[in-house]
């Protein structure tokens, strides 16, 4: 964390305390931390302790303008490499993900560009209510990166999930992120996420359960790496993040097609998308009417659009994925050698966790000579971050696309 500036946010709550340590770690690291408190955080813990702990001012007032020479709100907001907001109360998350400026630390936070990742910390009930919820996932879609609360005793003497990360863990997250940050800047990344559809009639269609979290969550750490990123995605249920040029499409065609006309100007393609193997020969005009008590459907196959991308690619580092019931490894190794896929990432969707529609998955990453990595039950986010640390590095060492 050498040269890096990293403001820390403190917001008023009883874990303000760990935050001390928190800054001690990061100065300790290296960096040079300013911190910004909000009143109600000065009343948990003195400013004084953070001032000893970062050897820099604490900032709590807006109009407490020292420095003749800048304003100082923008000061710190132009200084930062990271923003980081520990303890993030239900409060600042409501004014950072509403755009209210009413003191030191919100005003900072809109005139920031630098990255922000936020530590929660408040009661298991507020941390689960709709608005709170919904507050975060508009900043995750905004791209701010967040650093999930522990679950335990909390002071309220409560049972939940709601304790601040440890401040260990918030170093580990502000690490990584230093590390990731660049590495795959000048490439261009191209997702597939979420479901394909196929039209049976103007109001069926057939389609799978994916969610897109998974394509999503690469998606969005290819751009925190500096990736210029495309994303084709099908049907999902979760919005997608921020920063992304944003295809949407609807059918395995659709999909072909949109993945296709962009091969040529993408470094990497990454197949996340639950594409189907078939889709009904023929769709309907008008909605089905129920006559008979049997009906056909028939089906033809559809185009895969992997194999096609193994077909054409030239330069390109090209990812698949596979969703297994059983035999993971072996029905993973031919899909790599089948579609000449550079990675392949496999997972084991009847496994509590894994696969469609969780937050959480276990991914086997095998290349052309088999198991690369095992990744126990992680965050989708977490997964998504070690895969493409694994593409970076390939893509560092110059290797060349599996013919
Ligand atoms: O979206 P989530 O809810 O987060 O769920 C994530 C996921 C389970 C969808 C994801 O982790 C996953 O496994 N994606 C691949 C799903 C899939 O279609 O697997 P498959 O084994 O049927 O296909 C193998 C590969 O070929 C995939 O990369 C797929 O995109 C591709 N394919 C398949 C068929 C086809 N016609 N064209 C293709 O390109």
């Amino acid at each position: 964390m050498n040269g890096k500036t990293i403001v820390l946010g403190v917001s008023g709550g009883i874990a303000v305390y760990k935050a001390a340590a928190l800054c001690s770690k990061l100065s300790q690291a290296g960096a040079d931390v300013r911190v910004i408190m909000t009143e109600s955080a000065a009343r948990f813990v003195t400013p004084l302790t953070f001032q000893t702990l970062s050897r820099s001012e604490v900032a709590i007032d807006t109009f407490d303008e020292k420095e003749p020479s800048v304003v100082q709100h923008i000061d710190l907001a132009d200084r930062a490499d990271l923003v980081v907001i520990a303890p993030a109360t239900a409060n600042i998350i409501a004014k950072l993900a509403n755009g209210l400026a009413d003191d030191m630390l919100s005003t900072t936070l809109l005139a920031t560009t630098a990255p922000i990742m936020v530590a929660p910390a408040m009661n298991v009930h507020m941390y689960a209510h709709p608005a709170v919820e919904h507050n975060m996932r508009t900043l995750a879609s905004r791209g701010v990166l967040f650093i999930e609360p522990g679950t335990g005793q909390l002071a309220c003497g409560y049972v939940g999930k709601g304790r601040l990360a440890e401040p260990e863990e918030i170093v580990r997250a502000v690490e990584q992120h230093f590390r990731e940050s660049g590495r795959l800047a000048g490439k261009r990344v191209l997702v597939t996420a979420g479901a394909t559809v196929e039209r049976i009639d103007p109001v069926r269609y057939l389609t799978n359960d994916s969610s897109g979290k998974m394509g999503f969550a690469i998606a969005e750490a290819a751009v925190r790496m500096g990736a210029q990123v495309t994303l084709v995605v099908g049907r999902t249920s979760v919005p997608p993040p921020a920063g992304v040029e944003l295809i949407r499409v609807e059918s395995a065609q659709q999909m072909l097609d949109a993945v296709m006309s962009r091969l040529a100007a993408h470094d990497v393609i990454v197949k996340t998308a639950a594409v189907a193997d078939y889709r009904p020969a023929s769709q309907e005009e008008h909605k089905i009417k129920k006559s008979a008590d049997e009906l056909e459907l028939k089906l033809v196959r559809n185009p895969d659009i992997l194999q096609t991308i193994g077909q054409h690619k030239t330069h390109q580092l090209v990812v698949g994925f596979a969703a297994e019931t059983r035999d993971l490894d072996a029905y993973a190794m031919d899909k790599l050698r089948r579609k000449r896929c550079d990675l392949l990432a496999a997972n084991d969707v009847t496994q509590e966790g894994a696969g469609f529609g969780t937050d959480t998955n276990a991914v086997r990453l095998f290349d052309e000579h088999g198991l690369v990595e095992a990744m126990p039950l992680m965050t989708k986010r977490e997964v998504a971050s070690r895969l493409l640390t694994v593409i970076a590095e390939r893509l560092e060492k110059g290797a060349s696309p599996t013919r």
